[in-house]
């Protein structure tokens, strides 16, 4: 065991595709894997006192895929929270998200937001899913909120800080993640969370994720802090 774990952990789930693949399945039966690795990621965090986990699940780059299979993405939060929401209460959940969901299906953006409606109360476990996200839209959505403020004179340009621009990003109230975790084998940021991985550990696994689980989230967690010890 541990002896210190990271209060927030973000996770680039990658290899869906290439795991349904391997199995004859589509692509699409692969996400449906991910999410159920979704799930495990989620009890885990919760049994290893983990406080926030976001997880990047529909990138602004994602809307280049076939068109099916962004249909299925963007069904899948539907019928993920539609199931899982009373567990979530249960287990004291609270969801966020982070990305534009003004341009979402409005099923979709629905059933998130009564997931974040139902759940804002909650004082568990953060889950914090990355939707319609990508960084650099984060960091300019955050300047032109800024810009605005400015404009108005509710915000003078000496105040600007650091501290204060992530209050416009769109995972303002969360502190930065210490680990990014990306499974499935590629060593790239994919325009995740540019801003909020400045400091963050990064760990690569060639594991699919649909194959995730609790072991391969506390081996990542504590090579990372193993890590740490060598460098103190
Ligand atoms: C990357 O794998 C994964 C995604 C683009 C989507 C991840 C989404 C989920 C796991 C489910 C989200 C569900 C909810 C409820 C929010 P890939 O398709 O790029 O895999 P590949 O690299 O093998 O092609």
């Amino acid at each position: 065991m541990f002896s210190s774990v990271p209060e927030h952990v973000a996770i680039i789930m990658d290899g869906n595709g290439r795991w349904g693949k391997a199995r004859g399945l589509t692509r699409s039966e692969g996400h449906y894997a991910g999410v159920q690795a979704m799930e495990r990621v989620i009890d885990a965090c919760i049994d290893i006192d983990i406080k926030i986990l976001t997880l990047y699940a529909f990138s602004s780059e994602n809307w280049s895929r076939p068109k099916a299979e962004v249909n299925y993405l963007m069904y899948l939060p539907v019928k993920f929270f539609n199931q899982k929401l009373p567990g979530f209460m249960k287990r004291n959940i609270k969801i966020l998200v982070s990305g534009d969901i003004t341009t979402i299906p409005d099923s979709t953006r629905k059933a998130i937001t009564k997931a974040m409606d139902k759940t804002k109360n909650n004082t568990g476990l953060i889950v914090n899913i990355a939707f319609n996200y990508g960084g650099r839209n984060d960091i300019l959505q955050a300047v032109r909120q800024m810009a605005e403020d400015v404009q108005n004179n509710h915000l003078e340009l000496d105040n600007i800080n650091e501290g204060l621009f992530e209050n416009y990003l769109y995972t303002k109230a969360l502190p930065d993640p210490e680990i990014l975790i990306r499974t499935g084998g590629e060593k790239r940021i994919s325009n995740f969370l540019l801003w909020q991985v400045s400091n963050a550990e990064l760990y690569f696994t060639d594991v699919y994720f649909p194959d995730f689980n609790k072991e391969m989230l506390m081996e990542a967690i504590g090579s990372s802090e193993a890590r740490h010890a060598i460098a103190e």
